[in-house]
Order: C-alpha cells, then sequence, then structure tokens
C-alpha cells in the first residue's frame, strides 16, 4: 500500500505522508510521492498540490531501516523525487508540522512555498552522522535563509522552531490552528492570485566577501571539528552554493556526501547512533515483555554516587526518598543536590522555580519505613559486602511485593547480593558512573535469577533518565571497568619498560582520548586503583601488576586531590606538570625490577593500550557478558571517553582488521616484558580474524 495518500480538496490535491513514527523517506513513501505529483499534473482539474505530514513529523529524513538495503538506494532517490517537484508545473505547497529534519527539510526545499505550524522542528542534522544534506540542502538552504544561518545549521546540525523563520524565504506562513485548512486557503491564494512557481534553484545565493568569509568559518570550524571531516565539508559544500551555478553546486555537494560516507569517521558516528538504539534491545527477551511502573525510587546512600542518582531521578519529575544511616551524612548529601542545581540556576542550566520543584519533590529519612512506598530502591552504600548484605536484608524486609531492588556495585557480585533476598528475581545492578548526574552510561547488570520483566524495567528506567543503557553480565568490573583495568595495566608496564607518564597520555591523547590514563588517574584519584589491586593481590594472584603505581601511593601520591600524583599540581591550578619526582620513582624502580628502558614509540602505546581494551572486550563477548561487540562500544564510547570519531574499541579492531590486531597480540606476547598470558589473542579474535571477520 502506498505511504503517500492522495486526496483531493477542491481543485487542490493533497498528498500525505504516512509512514509511521517519522514519515522516514523509504522507498514505498518516495513513489507515492512521485506518483501523487504525476497524478496531480495529469489531472487537469487540480491547480495546486499540497504536501504534508502528520502532526509528529512532516518527515524525520531517510529511513533508518532502510540502511543498508538496496531499497535506500532504489529510484526513486529523494534527489528524483525532488527533481520531479522542481519539473512540476503546477505550484506545490509544503505543509510543515512536528519534526522537518535532513531529507525531510530538502523535501520541503523542494516545493514552491512552505507553511508550517508553530514549534515545527526544523534542521539538516547529517553532520551529526559524519556526513552531508545528500539532496540539494546545503544548495538550497542558504538561498531561502541567508548564507550564514544557514551554514550555522548545516555545520552544527542544531534544530530551528519554526518561528524563527517568520519573513525568511524558508516560510512563507506560520499558521495557528488547523495546519491543512491553513495551507488549503494559502493554496487557494496561490491560485486565485496567480503566484509564481517560487523554485529554489532559481534564486540567487550571494555573500558579501564571500572569499574572507569563508576562510574565518573554515579556520573557527576546523579548530572545533577537531577529527571529524564532515564539518569542515558542510562548509566547503555551503561556499559552493555562493560561488557555483546551482547544478555544479549540486554536484559538488554530492562528491562530497558520496566522499564522507566512505569516511572512517561517520562510520564511527553512524555506529554509534545504531549501536546506541540496539543496545536497548535484548536478545533473549521476547517483544511485548511487560514492565513495571515506577513512579516512585529510593535512594540508600547519599554519598557521591547517591546523591548523583537521586538528582537523574528528580530531573525527571520522579520522587526519591533518600536513606542514610546518620543525621548528619543525610544533610551532607541533600546540602550536595542542592548546591548541584544551584550551580545550573548560576550557569542559566535551570530556572529557580524548577529548582524548587526538583527539590520538593525529595524526602530525605533515616528510617526504613519511609521506603514502603517505593517501586525501585538504588542502593549506593559502601562496597564492602557485608555492608551490602545489611542494606539487602532491610530491603528485603521493608519493600512492597514486586518492587526491585538495585545495586550501584562496581566489583562486588550480584548474585551473592541478590542471595540476601527471598527475591532474587526482583534484583539488578544499575551501575552508574560518577559524577551519575551528568555521566550518560549506566550498565544494566543481569544476575543469574533477575526476571525479564524486570530488566526490561530497568532498560525503561534508564531512558527516562537520559542514559545511555548496556546490559551487562556479572563479572569482576562488568564490561567498563574489566576492560579498563587491562588498558591501565598496561599504560603502568609501558612506564616501567622506557617511557613517561607525559609521553603515554600524550600518545592517547592524539588518539582521541579526552585524557590519557596518568591524568585521568590523577583525577579520579589513585588510591582506587591502588585498593583494588590490595584486593586483587589476595584474591587473584595470579595476575600481574606493574607495582610502579603501588610506590607512586606509598608516597601519598593521590592524584589531584593530594597536590601530587603521577604529575605535580600547584595550588588552584588543575594543570598537570611533569615531576622529576616521579621520573626518579620511575627510574628507580626499573632498577629494582631489572629493566633496562628502552625507546617506544607512539605507535606502540596507542596499540598495546587499545588492543588491551580490544583483547579484553573479545573475552567478554565470548563469554557472554556483553551481548554484542557495539554494546562494548557504547559502554566505551558513553562513559570512558574513547574517541567518538574511532567508534569504541571493538569498531576500531575492525576498521584496523581483526588479522592485524591479532598479529600484534602475538608479537606483544611474545615480547620479554608485561604480562605474556594476557596477550594470547581471545579465542573468539583469533576465530573472527581467520574467518576474515570482524567483530561488528
Ligand atoms: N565513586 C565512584 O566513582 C563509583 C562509581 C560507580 C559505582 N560506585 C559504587 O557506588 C557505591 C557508593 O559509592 P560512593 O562513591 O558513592 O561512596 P560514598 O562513600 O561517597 O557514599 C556511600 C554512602 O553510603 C552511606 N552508607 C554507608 N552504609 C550505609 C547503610 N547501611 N545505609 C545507608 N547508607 C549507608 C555512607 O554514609 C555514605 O554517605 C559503591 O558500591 C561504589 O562501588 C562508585
Amino acid at each position: 500500500m502506498s505511504q503517500a495518500h492522495y486526496k483531493v480538496e477542491g481543485d487542490i490535491a493533497v498528498i500525505t505522508l504516512d509512514s509511521p513514527p517519522v514519515n522516514g523517506l523509504g522507498y514505498d513513501l518516495r513513489s507515492g510521492i512521485v506518483n501523487g505529483l504525476d497524478q496531480a499534473q495529469a489531472d487537469p482539474s487540480i491547480k495546486a498540490i499540497i504536501i504534508t505530514g502528520s502532526v509528529k513529523a512532516f518527515s524525520g529524513g531517510a529511513d533508518i531501516r532502510e540502511f543498508n538495503t538496496p531499497k535506500a538506494t532504489a529510484e526513486p532517490t529523494l534527489r528524483t523525487v525532488i527533481r520531479a517537484q522542481d519539473d512540476c508545473k503546477k505550484p506545490i505547497i509544503g505543509a510543515i508540522s512536528g519534526a522537518c529534519m535532513g531529507g525531510g527539510l530538502e523535501l520541503a526545499l523542494g516545493c514552491h512555498y512552505r507553511v508550517a505550524s508553530p514549534g515545527a522542528q526544523i534542521a539538516l542534522p547529517e553532520v551529526k552522522l559524519g556526513i552531508l544534506p545528500g539532496a540539494g540542502g546545503t544548495q538550497r538552504l542558504p538561498r531561502v535563509i541567508g548564507v550564514e544561518a544557514a551554514l550555522n545549521m548545516v555545520v552544527t546540525g542544531y534544530v530551528v522552531p519554526s518561528e524563527q523563520f517568520k519573513g525568511t524565504g524558508l516560510l512563507d506562513d506560520l499558521i495557528e490552528g488547523d495546519l491543512l485548512a491553513g495551507a488549503l486557503a494559502f493554496a487557494a491564494k496561490v491560485v486565485t492570485e496567480k503566484l509564481p512557481l517560487k523554485r529554489i534553484r532559481d534564486m540567487k545565493c550571494e555573500y558579501p566577501d564571500a572569499e574572507a568569509f569563508f576562510q574565518f568559518s573554515r579556520n573557527t570550524v576546523g579548530a572545533m571539528a577537531k577529527n571529524l571531516p564532515a564539518p569542515l565539508k558542510c562548509v566547503d559544500a555551503v561556499a559552493a552554493a555562493v560561488s557555483k551555478p546551482f547544478d555544479e553546486g549540486l554536484a559538488f555537494e554530492r562528491e562530497c556526501f558520496v566522499y564522507l560516507v566512505g569516511t572512517p569517521e561517520s562510520k564511527a558516528l553512524r555506529h554509534a547512533f545504531f549501536g546506541e538504539r540496539t543496545a536497548a534491545k535484548i536478545v533473549d527477551v521476547p517483544d511485548g515483555t511487560p514492565t513495571r511502573k515506577i513512579e516512585r525510587v529510593a535512594v540508600i546512600g547519599a554519598g557521591l554516587m547517591g546523591g548523583g542518582i537521586a538528582m537523574n531521578f528528580l530531573s525527571a519529575g520522579i520522587p526519591v526518598t533518600l536513606l542514610e544511616t546518620k543525621q548528619d551524612a543525610l544533610d551532607r548529601g541533600v546540602a550536595t543536590i542542592q548546591k548541584n542545581f544551584e550551580s545550573a540556576v548560576k550557569k542559566g542550566k535551570l530556572t529557580q522555580e524548577k529548582l524548587d520543584q526538583r527539590m520538593g519533590l525529595l524526602t530525605p529519612t533515616l528510617s526504613y519505613d519511609d521506603l514502603k512506598d517505593a517501586d525501585l530502591a538504588i542502593e549506593a552504600v559502601f562496597e564492602e559486602m557485608s555492608v551490602k548484605e545489611q542494606v539487602f536484608k532491610q530491603l528485603d524486609a521493608v519493600m512492597k511485593p514486586g518492587a526491585i531492588l538495585a545495586s550501584n556495585t562496581s566489583t562486588l557480585d550480584l548474585n551473592k547480593i541478590a542471595s540476601f533476598t527471598k527475591r532474587p528475581e526482583d534484583v539488578i545492578g544499575m551501575h552508574f558512573f560518577s559524577p551519575a548526574n551528568v555521566m550518560k552510561l549506566l550498565e544494566v547488570v543481569r544476575g543469574a535469577a533477575t526476571s525479564n520483566e524486570v530488566l526490561m524495567t530497568a532498560m525503561q528506567v534508564a531512558k527516562k533518565i537520559k542514559k545511555t543503557a548496556v546490559v551487562s553480565g556479572v563479572c569482576d568490573g562488568f564490561i567498563g571497568n574489566r576492560m579498563i583495568e587491562q588498558y591501565a595495566r598496561q599504560a603502568m608496564f609501558l612506564l616501567e619498560e622506557g617511557a613517561s607518564p607525559q609521553q603515554v597520555d600524550a600518545a592517547l591523547e592524539k588518539f582521541g582520548f579526552a585524557m590519557g590514563p596518568f591524568r585521568m588517574s590523577d583525577l579520579a584519584g589513585n588510591d582506587i586503583g591502588w585498593h583494588i589491586r590490595k584486593r586483587r593481590y589476595v584474591e587473584q594472584p595470579q595476575m600481574i601488576y606493574p607495582k610502579v603505581a603501588d610506590a607512586l601511593c606509598e608516597l601519598g601520591r593521590f592524584g589531584q586531590k593530594t597536590g601530587a600524583g603521577w604529575y605535580r599540581y600547584e595550588a588552584g591550578n588543575r594543570d598537570a606538570l611533569p615531576d622529576p619526582v616521579v621520573d626518579e620513582l620511575i627510574t628507580q624502580h626499573r632498577k629494582t625490577i631489572g629493566i633496562t628502558p628502552r625507546k617506544i614509540s607512539n605507535e606502540e602505546i596507542v596499540e598495546r593500550c587499545v588492543y588491551a581494551l580490544v583483547n579484553e572486550g573479545a573475552r567478554i563477548l565470548e563469554e557472554g557478558i556483553a551481548q554484542r561487540a557495539s554494546d562494548i562500544d557504547m559502554v566505551y564510547l558513553s562513559g570512558y571517553g574513547f574517541p567518538l570519531h574511532r567508534g569504541g574499541p571493538m569498531l576500531y579492531a575492525d576498521i584496523v582488521g581483526l588479522y592485524n590486531v591479532e598479529r600484534t597480540a602475538k608479537q606483544f606476547a611474545a615480547s620479554a616484558h608485561g604480562d605474556k598470558a594476557f596477550w594470547q589473542p581471545a579465542p573468539l579474535l583469533s576465530k573472527l580474524a581467520a574467518e576474515g571477520k570482524t567483530f561488528n
């Protein structure tokens, strides 16, 4: 059935796009539009044509369900549809409400006139996927809203509400009330007043001193775009709208589009876009699994994490009861939440009224009796099994049947925690990242007994509080921390072998990490890793750790908070300054363990650290801890500052080629220092490499 419905209102043909949810411009819809245009042209009684969508969307752009299928490029392509609009001898009026984005906006720009409801969302967001508009957007938009405004929209992908286009060539009328009625009235006016066919392609695109303006734009955009090629290509394409005749500009835009689609950066951004959506799907949980209503949340522990976790729910309008054991800890926790919201008010990101509303949803308490009505409790108390036991036993005793009991533990065995209750099927891990009110990542930890219903509810809750949720099985460190431990270990081995903290950091920052491992560790606190290692020495004596970090911690150099760590810090300044004391400590440590330092290349630093993530990621995948490789990538992109333009460690490995990764891992395994056993390639890595396959 056609997805573009054709009907006639008097002497006006109305083509209504009907491909929920957002009128993605898939093959059926594109064909339907062309057929509608042909039908209207062939009918002498038709004087004008309206193209419209639903209240929710005129069109959200390309149909992502068709990506990588033959239908995506089958004729009529969107460019053909727009050519049909350009060739049409009867006036076409676009009637826009809701999302009008990407290809949707290009379709609207193919119309002769446009009317819109207030609040319609207008954007060319392609740059966010590492590409640019490929059906004339960069050539037509500057002709109707001006070069500067268009450049801004194309380079940033920002959504602009329709009201802001009043008085520009983009919008001929803003229609309050019934959009179709308004569009029909507008069409009648076009017909009776015999208004001309305003083809945007025929309009001039001018800018005084364009060369200087675009040079300035290239400098600014280039500095901001860092590792991404698309924003600069966007500038080039808009510049072509000014410097070239329309058809040449269009051909140039196409050239840029085709180039960008093939770049690894665009692959990475598209991978991240789809990966986030895919992560919400749980392979073995049937569609339609019911979920539970979460209308009231309890948070146990008002420390660093508990406070941040509570803020997420308060911001989403969900009441929170916050429990502590002592009044002063409770007061401190509440004061921190208040202070954090206040700082958002100071920055203009929150109104005082909203702050008051949010704080009004918070009920601090010292009594478990006050948790009776909560639908979900999230525990964020000290990381000790005995404390968790005490808390979960109490929760089990007071929480109503059907309530979900979640733990924010980073390292403890969730199945053991579940065993403290009589309802292990209702126990789940919700592992937030610090600061919990800011970081996007949430690892949802599925215990052996966790029910599907509870799992799906947790995923839904994550969406409500705007987190990127990834499901992890139970293991020490789950997906993210288990892998980062290997990365950090390699960084420290590299110090023992001859690198300096600043060389390791600089190499990984150049690769694209926001912060190298040593600056990161100084920020988080070196004592955290020390604490974990001390536990490992007892629990997993077979695991080899470079001891250089212990030597640093023994000096009390815990990082920024003590004014010294892998670097030194001056009072009131967070700049990491190289410290000869650390160089000396490393030199002495090398002597103690009998290592002659060697010159280490930046390439080796990146390979050792990043392939460590990949090799451990492969093990996590084959153990079934992660459902799919893209989930691992989502963990790293949203929680660990892995460079977005690389798409996550697993995609990065795919792009390098698994054969190459495996070969390098074997070379590391054969090298004299470090953990040889670790570098035995994970069986899954070897298998895929041998088959010429990829993780993703
Ligand atoms: N800090 C992080 O970066 C981070 C990240 C993810 C997960 N976690 C996990 O979150 C949990 C909390 O960590 P944190 O950094 O917020 O610690 P924290 O020390 O800042 O806070 C813990 C709070 O729990 C309170 N508390 C202790 N026992 C309690 C009990 N029986 N009942 C109620 N409250 C109790 C303490 O008074 C304290 O305020 C730990 O399990 C930790 O592993 C921490």
